[in-house]
């Protein structure tokens, strides 16, 4: 059975090495003085008789944004919703920003998430929906202009959700994640469902947040090439000892 760790460690489903990768750098996640955001140690999941994440090990240092990769029932929405709190592990251990998993409130207002599809009201405009996740978020009304810019919705904010394409949506989806100004922000599979036009619309997205250092992002997709987000980072890197991660960009200052 596919799990995280076999999908993106098995060389024949790996897409093929991004240029840009021979200009990875190592990070050893060890190096960063405060230690990693996100760890996992021998993290698991089963449902019933069926393991769906077997025993995963991830750490990603501050200041990256790591792509999760493996094929679709690989257990990547399913390692998020344990990351996030949403899903109780079956066993192993993990940690964001040092706090246990099973004490999410601990870590959660650092964190930004969008998983799976995003949940909007049809008939309101992306600025009022976003507006209401900011209400019951607790996040700054003043936010809500600035994350529109941020993912090139500006000008279509007052426009009903229902009227998007898929790849709008998805902008809506990430403005939503990045509300909260995260230190952590997660997306599963932000470039899922769009045409090579959306995929490119995305790439041009500073997807992660990272116009500062000690942002982190955690990014799922099903397959390599699908990578279409150029992260606005200028460094390649390759977290090291991380099965589960590949290639990403850090975070320039
Ligand atoms: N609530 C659940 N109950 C039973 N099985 C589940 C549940 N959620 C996910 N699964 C199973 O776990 C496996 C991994 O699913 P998922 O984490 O969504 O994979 P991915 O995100 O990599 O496509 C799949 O076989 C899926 O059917
Ligand atoms: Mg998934």
């Amino acid at each position: 059975m596919a799990s995280p760790i076999d999908a993106v460690n098995n060389p024949a489903a790996s897409e093929p090495a991004d240029p840009d990768q021979k200009q990875a750098k190592r990070v050893d996640v060890g190096a960063n003085a405060v230690g990693p955001v996100v760890e996992t140690r021998g993290l698991t999941k089963r449902y019933g008789s069926r393991t769906v994440v077997d025993a995963l090990d991830m750490q990603i240092p501050a200041g990256v944004v790591a792509g999760f990769i493996g094929p679709n029932g690989a257990g990547k929405t399913t390692t998020l919703r344990m990351l996030l709190g949403l899903v109780r592990p079956s066993g192993g251990s993990g940690q964001v920003f040092g706090r246990p998993l099973d004490t999410p409130a601990g870590y959660l207002p650092r964190v930004g998430a969008l998983i799976e599809s995003p949940a909007f009201y049809r008939e309101l405009s992306g600025e009022r929906n976003l507006a209401v996740q900011a209400a019951l978020g607790g996040h700054n009304m003043t936010r809500v202009p600035v994350v529109l810019e941020r993912v090139g919705l500006a000008d279509r904010g007052g426009d009903r959700y229902r009227t998007y394409s898929l790849g709008m949506k998805q902008r809506l989806g990430i403005a939503g994640a990045l509300l909260g100004d995260p230190r952590l922000l997660i997306l599963d599979e932000p470039t899922n469902g769009l045409d090579p036009a959306g995929i490119r619309d995305m790439r041009s997205l500073p997807l992660s947040c990272p116009e500062r250092p000690d942002r982190t992002g955690l990014l799922t997709l099903a397959r390599r090439s699908s990578a279409g987000v150029r992260l606005a980072g200028r460094d390649r890197a390759r977290t090291s000892g991380v099965p589960g991660t590949h290639s990403t960009a850090a975070c320039g200052p």
